[in-house]
């Protein structure tokens, strides 16, 4: 076939099937089958290498002008293409406004959190504010200066994760926190609550976890006695654990307070009667307390001649257990939504 009729063929050939096409992928489609570098006129284009020297001119010049004509054509399609997919494409994103939004299940606070607030409101009633202490401490904080010298046996009682620095450690009580806050505020009267994680090196166990949280009061000013100390943890237990809770302070000790006393409510299962939950002794231990120590006081900055004080400390989830019921303490921390949402 001659060139010129060849030319003219795929003139024809291309702007019908350039009628045909309905989309961008087909435009695109058709512009590289004739215009690209491997397309058809391109490739007809390169064979007029091979033609007599005399027509090679004119054919050349009808092929350009076919180029340019096809260039033209497919320019002119293009815009409503382009339309007409923008218009496809926010038909099928349309947002329908109408629909019903999927509900956002409400979040809620945690049982740890929800016990420390309801203790901090009652002890806010007495006048006592939340201060925060450090969770990493200095062993001289969470021991020495707390009357638990190094090497001392009543270390033992508090096992500890200490950091690859040996002098420091995560807390094993908030207790640490009485040295902190008598430094913020000496001599000034203090009156305190201390919330925050602990942590101790032990057996997991359903009564004893590895973190868990307490939280300390911490009352220090010239006439404090040990019937303050007892009335406020009664009116503590009252508002915790109802009007008629029955309370007895059982003598301990800590180190760090003298003298020192465990509080225990009446076991509110048998009713002091004696079963399981309370080992049988119609008693269950809630908190650690005592009058702050003449040593302490002093590493607090306070005159023991002129100040007296008394702290106590106390874990929300022991109390949450005792009021819910809570039979193993692993549930707290192990996230898992069965458990947490029931409170
Ligand atoms: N820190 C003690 C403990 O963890 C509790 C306590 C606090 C006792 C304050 C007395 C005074 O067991």
């Amino acid at each position: 076939m001659d060139k010129l009729k060849q030319i003219e063929k795929l003139r024809d050939k291309a702007l019908a099937e350039l009628k045909r096409v309905d989309s961008l992928e087909a435009a695109a489609a058709w512009r590289s089958a004739y215009l690209g570098r491997k397309g058809a006129l391109t490739q007809l284009l390169r064979g007029l290498g091979r033609v007599p020297a005399t027509e090679r001119p004119r054919l050349g010049q009808l092929g350009n002008e076919l180029k340019v004509d096809l260039e033209e054509a497919y320019a002119e399609i293009l815009p409503n293409l382009k339309q007409a997919a923008l218009r496809r494409s926010l038909e099928m994103e349309r947002v329908d406004v109408t629909l019903p939004g999927r509900p956002l299940g409400p979040g809620r606070l945690h049982l740890s959190t929800q016990i420390l607030r309801e203790i901090y409101a009652i002890f806010a009633q007495m006048g006592f504010q939340v201060e925060e202490t450090p969770e990493v401490e200095l062993d001289e904080y969470n021991f020495t200066l707390l009357n638990i010298p190094p090497y001392h046996p009543a270390r033992d009682m508090w096992s500890s994760f200490y950091t690859t620095d040996n002098r420091v450690l995560l807390r094993t009580h908030t207790s640490p926190g009485q040295i902190r806050v008598m430094r913020r505020y000496a001599p000034e009267p203090i009156r305190v609550m201390l919330p925050g994680k602990c942590y101790r090196y032990e057996q997991v166990t359903a009564r004893s976890e590895i973190q868990f949280h307490q939280v300390e009061g911490l009352a220090v000013g010239r006439q404090i006695s040990m019937a303050d100390l007892k009335g406020v943890l009664i009116e503590f237990a009252r508002q915790m654990f109802g009007e008629e809770t029955r309370v007895r302070f059982r003598a301990s000790h800590f180190p760090f307070t003298e003298p020192s006393a465990e509080m225990d409510i009446e076991c509110f299962l048998c009713g002091g009667q004696g079963c399981r939950v309370c080992k049988h002794t119609g008693w269950l231990e809630i908190l650690g307390s005592g009058m702050v120590h003449p040593q302490v006081l002093t590493n607090g900055g306070y005159d023991p001649q002129i100040f007296s004080g008394f702290a106590f400390g106390m874990g929300p989830e022991r109390i949450a257990m005792l009021k819910y019921r809570i039979d193993d303490i692993r549930y707290f921390f192990i996230s898992d939504l069965r458990f947490l949402e029931q409170f």
